[in-house]
């Protein structure tokens, strides 16, 4: 079941097939989302030639489903590097996404793309939360921003308070990505749709080979979100997590500002300007992909925590949406192994890719053309940031693999005798013990076999029932019922059973 967004469904769109994929370029970029499509136009301006190759259409991925906050308050992001890295991290963090979202500023008033300014909250709904809050107003301090406490916060809600930025800003990430394309095609960046990269080799020139043919490049940007390439272990350094949103129709203006809560349940709000009157966005529920029983359960769980709220709101929209939590809690952008000078990496962005991801691009596109930012830093990849990370990567490793255990042991316990699965239902199952285990479903009245093993690193997939998909619990691969690949570092899909 496609769940859309509320901006997909706004700006619907067919991949086109035009074109095929071949040449040699100054530099490929692979995915058609905000970090690649940035790094294509800043690439295009300075006068390289640039492919980009993007495997379904511009904006299917994260980027296309964002809640599309662009505000230097994240939650509790800033409270989180601080403790695990320093005030001084924190501090270029900060000035790396400022430069990111005032590039997008003058980006959009150029282009004439709306975009709306805001208050941010990160507000407590617990005890617990007015404490994570209360660090963040102090992170965020030290960091040089001129945050402050609320006791009273506009919300149809009690709360323990929250730290408050003004004149932040939010957008339909969509309209953003049009005008990225617009501007990168006038500036000679040539993009293909439906072509997924499944290699990328060599060097100088670097092979990119996809479904559709191949290119060479003399460099090769991977904006995948996560990468998808076997160097460099990148599927080990980040959790994926799978998050939900939903879009309501309401009387008024529902809120004033853009919300996210310090503690658990996670609760995202903001509104969303529309020709139909005023629109409520809700997120939240997240969870490690593939690893709970009922991703619907989640999203029904938020459908009544928003009616509880806001009774007469309407809901139009839901949807669900993935991105990548690394273990240092800082993102990446940088060369995929120590030295590279040829293929670099972007992801890692723990849910703030709308500002990250574009600082990412003004990073790399910089490392390429051979400019140097100071905040860069940061973001690169192999650096002593990530020994940060060590702690929190080994547990999440070692549950990586229970998982993986788990999942081959799981369909024993179902060993083929079940019957065939009902209508939106699905389940994996040893048809013959010593074979790999099938995932069978039915959607449509069309039952499809398919092998349960994920093409990445052989993780036993788990169905998800609000989407329709196979989910790995590993590292976020996903997969259509009749086994395509969908996202995640996997590239190739599902063998037919
Ligand atoms: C629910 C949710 C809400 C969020 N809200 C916010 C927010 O309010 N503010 C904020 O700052 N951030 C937010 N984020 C995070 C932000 O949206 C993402 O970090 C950002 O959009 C990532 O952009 P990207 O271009 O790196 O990746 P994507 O937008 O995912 O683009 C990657 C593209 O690569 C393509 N691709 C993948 N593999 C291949 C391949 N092998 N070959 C070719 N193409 C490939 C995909 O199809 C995709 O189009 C949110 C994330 C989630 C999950
Ligand atoms: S995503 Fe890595 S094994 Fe499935």
């Amino acid at each position: 079941m496609a769940l859309i967004s509320l901006w997909q469904d706004r700006h619907p769109r067919t991949p086109t097939t035009d074109g095929e994929v071949g040449g040699r370029w100054d530099a490929v970029v692979v995915g058609g989302g905000l970090t690649g499509l940035t790094t294509a136009l800043l690439l295009g301006r300075a006068g390289k030639s640039v492919l980009l190759l993007e495997a379904d259409h511009i904006g299917a991925g994260t980027t296309g489903r964002s809640t599309a906050k662009l505000s230097l308050l994240q939650g509790t992001q800033l409270s989180t590097i601080t403790r695990k890295h320093s005030a001084a991290v924190a501090t270029t963090y900060v000035e790396a996404n400022r430069e990111a979202q005032a590039w997008v500023e003058v980006f959009c008033g150029d282009h004439d793309v709306p975009l709306q300014h805001r208050t941010a909250y990160t507000y407590a709904q617990g005890e617990r939360g007015a404490a994570r809050a209360r660090a963040e107003l102090g992170a965020a301090r030290a960091a040089g921003l001129p945050a402050e406490w609320v006791d009273e916060v506009p919300l149809p809600f009690s709360t323990h308070g929250a730290v408050r930025l003004d004149d932040q800003l939010q957008i339909d990430p969509i309209e953003l990505l049009d005008a990225l394309s617009l501007q990168a095609a006038a500036h000679g960046v040539s993009i293909i749709e439906r072509a997924r990269v499944r290699q990328v080799s060599g060097k100088a020139p670097v092979l990119v080979e996809t479904d559709r043919g191949q290119a060479e490049a003399d460099c090769v940007v991977v904006a995948t979100n996560i990468p998808f390439l076997d160097r460099g272990g990148w599927f080990a350094r980040m959790s994926p997590g799978r998050s939900y949103g939903l879009a309501f129709r309401t009387d008024d203006r529902p809120v004033d500002g853009m919300y996210l809560s310090a503690d658990s349940p996670k609760r995202s709000l903001r509104d969303a300007p529309s020709r139909e009157g005023h629109l409520l966005l809700v997120g939240g529920n997240g969870h490690t992909t593939g690893r709970v029983a009922s991703p619907q359960g989640k999203l029904d769980d938020l459908r009544r925590w928003t009616a509880e709220h806001w009774p007469d709101a309407v809901e139009t929209h839901a949807w669900s949406a993935q991105d990548y939590l690394p273990h240092h809690s800082l993102p990446y952008a940088g060369p995929v192994l120590p030295g590279a000078t040829e293929i670099f990496v972007a992801g890692g962005f723990s849910k703030w890719g709308m500002t990250n991801g574009v600082a990412a691009a003004l990073a790399l596109s910089g490392q390429i053309l051979g400019g140097h930012q100071e905040w860069a830093e940061v973001m690169q990849t192999w650096t002593p940031h990530e020994l940060r990370g060590l702690p929190r990567g080994a547990v999440a490793n070692v549950e990586v693999g229970l998982e993986l255990t788990a999942g081959w042991l799981r369909p024993l316990t179902n060993p083929g005798m079940g019957a065939a699965p009902g209508e939106g239902d699905a389940e994996v199952r040893f048809d013959r013990l010593g074979h790999a285990p099938t995932a069978s479903s039915r959607v449509g009245g069309i039952e499809r076999r398919v092998s349960a093993v994920c093409t990445h690193l052989g993780g036993i997939v788990s169905w998800n029932d609000a989407e329709h998909s196979w989910d790995c619990p590993l590292h976020g691969s996903r997969f259509a019922p009749d086994g395509a690949a969908l996202e995640g570092p996997a590239t190739c899909g599902l063998k037919p059973h």
